[in-house]
């Protein structure tokens, strides 16, 4: 990050880093944030998977509902947009359990928390920052192992806010999902999602929204739609094809060196000692 308008890309927040797209003042005020009882929040560490569900989850839904950009992205006019609202809204979040806002705790929202090996979310996350003009650039693999084993990366260690939503993974509104289960089972995982918001969704919609939602058809759904970046899961980009790269479990294999791999599961074992994963 030697390029001083290259470190203007970030900011450092409560200690972790955002893209300045997450002005502070917005990130300031997000605790005084209206949440609705019905509001359903998608929470993920990027490269988890955000997008799959959240075609999964807007697909579920006969009743209108708004998938927002995620909660953190913009600067402070967002949450007066958010309360402008008036359908049900999918609100996507990469926010640790600490920095959430207040109101969805008191309210007990529904959240839906989706997770990958963090192997694999290094790789993707490799590959996201290398071909995007709004992340600091990264010029080897090798660096960008380092930088992500520090959290040195947008949303901070991978480690941190995976415990920090672990700890309430018994909690009744949180659902805990696998990126690696939905690859292997997705009409299970899509059955468990509806269950978990009250829905009713018969076996053939749940056949048809897999279908859909699989990664081919997505992928050229989206570069169809060229959606607008601000008002999608990804605010980052309007470049679709950085969000449907692979879409693979294992492509970390392709990239880790052995001496990486050891280095990663030392780090790994010791942060999550405590963690059940
Ligand atoms: P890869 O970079 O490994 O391909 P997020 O949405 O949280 O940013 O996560 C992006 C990752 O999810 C990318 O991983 C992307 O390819 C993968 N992905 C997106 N849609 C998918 C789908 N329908 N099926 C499987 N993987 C998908």
């Amino acid at each position: 990050m030697s390029n001083p308008s290259e470190a203007e890309l970030i900011h450092m927040f409560k200690g972790i880093a955002f893209t300045t797209r997450s002005s502070p003042e917005l990130l300031k005020s997000l605790d005084t944030f209206d949440a609705r009882e019905d509001d359903v929040l998608l929470v993920s560490y990027p490269k988890s998977g955000t997008h799959w569900l959240a075609g999964v989850i807007t697909k579920l839904y006969s009743t209108q509902v708004t998938l927002t950009s995620p909660i953190e992205f913009g600067d402070i006019s967002k949450l007066e947009e958010l309360n402008k609202l008036s359908s049900k809204r999918i609100i996507p979040t990469h926010l640790n359990y600490n920095m959430l806002p207040l109101n969805f705790k008191k309210k007990k929202c529904k959240m839906i928390y989706i997770s990958r090996n963090p192997k694999d979310i290094a790789v993707s996350m490799y590959h996201y920052y290398r071909d995007n003009p709004n992340l600091p650039t990264i010029d080897t693999w090798t660096a960008f192992f380092d930088l992500f084993l520090r959290g040195d990366v947008v949303c901070g260690s991978w480690f941190d806010h995976f415990l920090s939503w672990e700890e309430h993974e018994n909690d009744k509104n949180i659902l805990f999902l696998f990126y690696e289960d939905m690859k292997k089972d997705l009409p299970k995982i899509v059955k468990e999602i509806s269950l978990f918001l009250g829905l009713n969704i018969s076996d053939n919609d749940i056949q048809d929204i897999c279908k859909k939602s699989s990664f081919s058809e997505m992928k050229s759904d989206t570069e169809k739609k060229n959606s607008d970046p601000s008002h999608t899961v990804c605010a980052l980009t309007s470049n679709r094809k950085l969000i449907f790269r692979k879409g693979a479990v294992g492509d970390w294999k392709n990239h880790f060196t052995p001496k990486q791999n050891r280095r990663f599961e030392e780090v790994f074992n010791e942060k999550m000692k405590l963690s059940k994963m």
